[in-house]
């Protein structure tokens, strides 16, 4: 039987309306084997099919803690729990087969992971593990707007590294509280001006959809850049929380 005992999950940031657990998804046999058996069929197969090294270590264990801490809050058991998915990809949870409005996202790049829960639809969770020696003005120059370009052109060394990682788990996050992947080209909208000069959160509009806003919540740290965007119930905007002008 499947205990929680050594949970690879701990909660990481609170607030703002949203719960966001750090997943440590280091290489670790008795996890491993914990997650393996907390998976429905569908994802043992989708885990079969990873080739990147590591993939495969990286879904299971988020999927499984995904899993745990799912049928806590819907008050389910494991296999009461699974997963549909949206147009794009994006995953929602169902509870013996009836999809339940918990809104969660997901991101994991190399040991890390996180979760995020939000009390409304509309969340975007990214997480980028920095890696040195890209051509960050090349990418750039295909995923950012002017502006961000503008500024990535002009920072040098480590700090150019930085920025590229920051805008891009930043955006990234938006995409992801969007739920189109691949469909919204990401350099047809910008972060907030205020963000681009490094506050850490702001309200947000895509420009394809004005009258919609966005919380965007930068959330680096030194072992990776990572970021958070849900959308903001219309009743709510401008409430309760303290955000600054867009
Ligand atoms: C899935 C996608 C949204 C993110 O992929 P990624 O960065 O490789 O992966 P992440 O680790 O951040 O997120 C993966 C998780 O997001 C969730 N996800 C999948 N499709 C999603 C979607 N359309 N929207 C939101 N979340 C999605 C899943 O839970 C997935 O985890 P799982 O496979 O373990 O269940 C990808 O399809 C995509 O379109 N990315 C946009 C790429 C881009 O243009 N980025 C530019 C930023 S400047």
């Amino acid at each position: 039987m499947t205990t929680r005992r050594d949970p690879w999950w701990s909660p990481w940031h609170e607030g703002e309306g949203a719960l966001i657990l750090h997943v440590d998804l280091g290489s670790d046999e008795g996890r491993e084997r914990q997650a393996l058996s907390l998976l429905d069929d569908e994802e043992r197969r989708r885990r079969d099919r990873f080739v990147v090294e590591g993939a495969a270590r990286r879904f299971s264990l988020c999927r499984a803690a995904l899993r745990l801490n799912l049928a806590e809050r819907l008050g389910c058991t494991n296999d009461e729990l699974s997963f549909g998915y949206r147009e794009h990809g994006k995953p929602f949870a169902k509870v013996n087969g009836a999809p339940s409005p918990v809104s969660f996202n997901v991101s994991h790049s190399g040991s890390n992971g996180l979760i995020g829960f939000a009390e409304h639809d509309g969340l975007g969770v990214d997480l980028e593990e920095r890696a040195p020696g890209r051509n960050f003005d090349g990418i750039g120059s295909r995923v950012y707007g002017p502006a961000e370009q503008r500024a990535l052109t002009a920072a040098e060394g480590q700090r150019k590294a930085d920025l590229f990682y920051r805008l891009w788990s930043l955006k990234e996050a938006l995409i992801k509280a969007l739920g189109t992947g691949f469909s919204l080209n990401p350099s047809r909208f910008e972060v907030p001006a205020a963000m681009l000069g490094g506050a850490r959160s702001s309200v947000f509009r895509f420009p394809q959809a004005p009258s919609e806003r966005w919380w965007l919540m930068d959330l680096g740290e030194p072992r990776f850049a990572a970021a958070m965007a849900y959308r903001l119930p219309a009743r709510a905007a401008g409430s309760t929380l303290q955000v600054s002008a867009n």
